[in-house]
């Protein structure tokens, strides 16, 4: 008899369990669901022409599994898609749709296969971090292709690394977890969280403090520089030697 009370007791228990845990995490689950279904039906209207009905790629356009909901948020949340024409590069245009929308694609292309998530608040908090390294770990790893003031530049084959001011510090994160196009993905690995945010708190300076050198020229570096020490320099030495010539003569 006792041990059947103990069996009695122990299903009571275990239902009691089961029913006070269970209902709270399958609410979550249904969000979850209830998101990627709706990001499916959003996929499939702007995006399967290009990226296939599952995100399987088409001649048109990549697969997108294992892409991760990051690069869904930063290439519809910078505009970039859907790509409204084909180019050599996806512009950065208007923003077709609201954050809950991103948001729904994104949990889709992310049920699809394993790939980088959105970076969290946390991760997107720079306030503590160190401008000096970001600017360090900026011109090492990212100036080659964006120049050393973030002004962006020319790359090959009419293809353009953009200027990255006013570029959100998610977009900025999201850009080096994912690497769009030709630009190399920057994976937790070969740049650590802080790094990112460093490089971030480095961007958002220089972006709100004016150049204290004076004239910026475009922030184009040597090319420019050069130029206007040509004409100005050189060009003011020829007028003296002119008039130099013209005195003595
Ligand atoms: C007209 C065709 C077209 C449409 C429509 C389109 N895309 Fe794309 N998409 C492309 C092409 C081409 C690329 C690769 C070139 C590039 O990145 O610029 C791409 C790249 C991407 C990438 C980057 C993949 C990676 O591996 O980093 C993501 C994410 C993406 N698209 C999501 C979407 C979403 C979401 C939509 C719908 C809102 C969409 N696309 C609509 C053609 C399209
Ligand atoms: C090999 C050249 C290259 C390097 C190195 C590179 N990028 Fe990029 N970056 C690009 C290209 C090309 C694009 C445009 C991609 C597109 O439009 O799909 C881009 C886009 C971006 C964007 C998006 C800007 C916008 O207007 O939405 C950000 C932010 C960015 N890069 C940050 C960085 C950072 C930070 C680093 C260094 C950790 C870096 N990049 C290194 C080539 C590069």
């Amino acid at each position: 008899l006792a041990a059947f009370a103990v069996l009695v007791l122990a299903l009571v228990v275990t239902g009691g369990l089961y029913a006070l845990l269970a209902p709270a995490s399958t609410a979550q689950e249904d969000e979850q669901t209830k998101a990627i279904e709706q990001g499916h039906q959003l996929f499939l209207a702007n995006c399967s022409t290009c990226h296939g009905k599952e995100g399987q790629g088409t001649s048109d356009g990549p697969s997108l599994v294992g892409a991760g909901a990051a690069a869904v948020s930063f290439q519809v949340g910078t505009g970039r898609m859907p790509l409204a024409e084909p180019g050599v590069q996806a512009p950065r245009v208007k923003v077709l749709f609201n954050e809950d929308e991103i948001n729904a694609m994104a949990a889709y292309v992310a049920s699809l296969g394993p790939g980088p998530a959105i970076p969290s608040a946390e991760q997107l908090d720079y306030a503590d971090a160190n401008i000096t390294e970001g600017g360090e770990i900026f011109r090492t790893n990212c100036a080659m292709c964006h120049n050393f003031a973030g002004a962006g530049g020319a790359l090959t084959k009419g293809k353009y690394a953009p200027p990255l001011t006013g570029v959100s510090a998610k977009h900025i994160y999201e850009a080096m977890l994912t690497g769009p196009q030709s630009m190399p993905q920057f994976s937790e690995a070969t740049l650590p969280t802080e790094d990112k945010q460093a490089i971030i708190a480095y961007l958002k300076t220089i972006q709100n403090d004016p150049p204290v050198g004076g004239l910026a020229l475009g922030s184009v570096g040597p090319v420019s520089e050069g130029l206007v020490v040509w004409i100005v320099g050189i060009g003011g030495l020829i007028v003296c030697a002119i008039w130099l010539g013209w005195k003595s003569s």
